[in-house]
């Protein structure tokens, strides 16, 4: 079996959901059900043997320890992570906690139990680690995109928390030859994603008749990949890469943030046209921007698709027609994980933003 860590966040849920969909090979999901943890997500898999469920934290050097020899799983995935830049900007410590101090003690578990494994399975085990574009820091309208050999340059609290989790996971594998892979991948987008990031927040606000806070000019860029892509891709690094090689993961769809919500709002005025007849985008409202914002990532997906042979299968008009028809089909899911802390986040972020 394997151990997905973070399995009942946005992308860990999908991955699960994906791998116990397409293998019988079981899975052990520790999760410690942060506010981004739902385990509604997961709901598919109720009573299903290969799904084991564990509540506890990365950083529990003594619990993960015990599931590593009780399990003996052949691979682990590290999903876990805090992953919102706004609230490592509000908040930076549990960043620092859960995606360094975090990610160094499931390493020292890991280092622990592979180093007790006979030589056959030693060779086999993987530990591959999922991490992001935004380490490489922000790119000039001109420049190439990132490759695996770009220069590390995050700036945000969280995107540095993530650089200094890659650089744990490469010195483990340089140091002690722990069989190690990483992802950077770009911005996901697709079902199960909390409201809190751009897309989902646009869905759900302009469903719920409130404003569409586009920070600074909306000219930002991010390179969009439907999620199920992403989950496709560290099936195929985990099955073909090489160890101690880093992949760069993205969908080629480089888009402007107000040309994203102008598209969302296109689709919800022919799915879910407003009562009053007007275009969702009236409800635009171009507030504060974000401290330190990275103007513009893009992944050079070549290394994947040359030496792995992957590829998205989704384009973005396909992808984001299937997440706005999700969040349509699954309004009480969207209910659910708007509970107290999610108002009092959207206060906190929010509040303060002058339109
Ligand atoms: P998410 O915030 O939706 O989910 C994170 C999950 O990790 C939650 O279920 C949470 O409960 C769990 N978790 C948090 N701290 C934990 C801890 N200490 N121990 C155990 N579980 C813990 O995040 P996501 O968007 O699904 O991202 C998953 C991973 O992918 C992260 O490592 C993130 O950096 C990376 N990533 C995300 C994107 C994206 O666009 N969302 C893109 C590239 C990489
Ligand atoms: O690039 C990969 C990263 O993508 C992941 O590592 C992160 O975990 C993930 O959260 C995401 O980070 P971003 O900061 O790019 O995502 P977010 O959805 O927060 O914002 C996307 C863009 O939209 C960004 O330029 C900020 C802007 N934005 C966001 C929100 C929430 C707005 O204009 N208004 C908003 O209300």
């Amino acid at each position: 079996m394997i151990l997905v860590t973070g399995g009942a966040g946005f992308i860990g849920a999908n991955f699960v959901l994906d791998w116990l969909a397409q293998s019988d090979e079981g899975l052990i999901n520790l999760d410690k059900l942060t506010y981004a943890g739902n385990r509604e997500n997961l709901a598919a898999l109720a009573g299903d043997p290969r799904h084991i469920f564990v509540h506890g934290d990365i950083g529990d050097r003594q619990l993960t320890s015990r599931l590593l020899s009780q399990h003996q799983p052949r691979a682990i995935i590290n999903f876990a992570a805090e992953s919102h830049v706004d609230r490592s900007i509000h908040g930076p410590e549990d960043f620092i906690q859960t995606n360094i101090v975090g990610t160094f003690h499931l390493l020292e578990a890991v280092r622990g139990y592979w180093s007790s494994l006979r030589d056959d399975a030693r060779q086999g085990f993987r530990f591959l680690h999922v991490s992001t574009d935004e380490v490489y820091g922000s790119l000039a309208r001109e420049e190439a995109a990132f490759s695996e050999t770009h220069r590390y340059e995050p700036n945000s609290p969280y995107s540095a928390s993530k650089a200094a989790s890659d650089h744990l996971v490469r010195a483990y594998h340089h140091t002690y030859g722990l069989p190690v892979l990483t992802t950077n991948c770009s911005n996901n987008y697709g079902p199960y994603h909390f409201p809190e990031k751009l897309i989902p927040l646009m869905i759900v606000n302009a469903l719920a008749g409130k404003p569409l806070p586009v920070y600074g000019d909306g000219q930002q860029i991010r390179d969009w990949l439907y999620v199920r892509d992403h989950c496709s891709a560290i099936r195929r690094v985990l099955d073909a890469g090489r160890p101690g090689e880093t992949y760069n993961v993205g969908g080629w769809n480089e888009k402007p943030n107000l040309e994203i919500v102008h598209t969302v709002c296109a689709l919800l005025d022919e799915l879910r046209p407003r009562a009053d007849g007007k275009p969702y985008r009236e409800q635009i409202s171009y507030v504060t921007d974000r401290p330190g914002h990275d103007r513009r990532y893009a992944i050079d997906a070549r290394k994947i698709e040359r030496e792995l042979g992957w590829k998205p299968a989704e384009t973005f008009a396909t992808g984001i027609r299937k997440t706005v028809q999700w969040y349509l089909e699954n309004q009480d899911w969207v209910r659910n994980v708007q509970s107290g802390v999610y108002r009092a986040w959207v206060e906190k972020n929010y509040g303060a933003r002058q339109p």
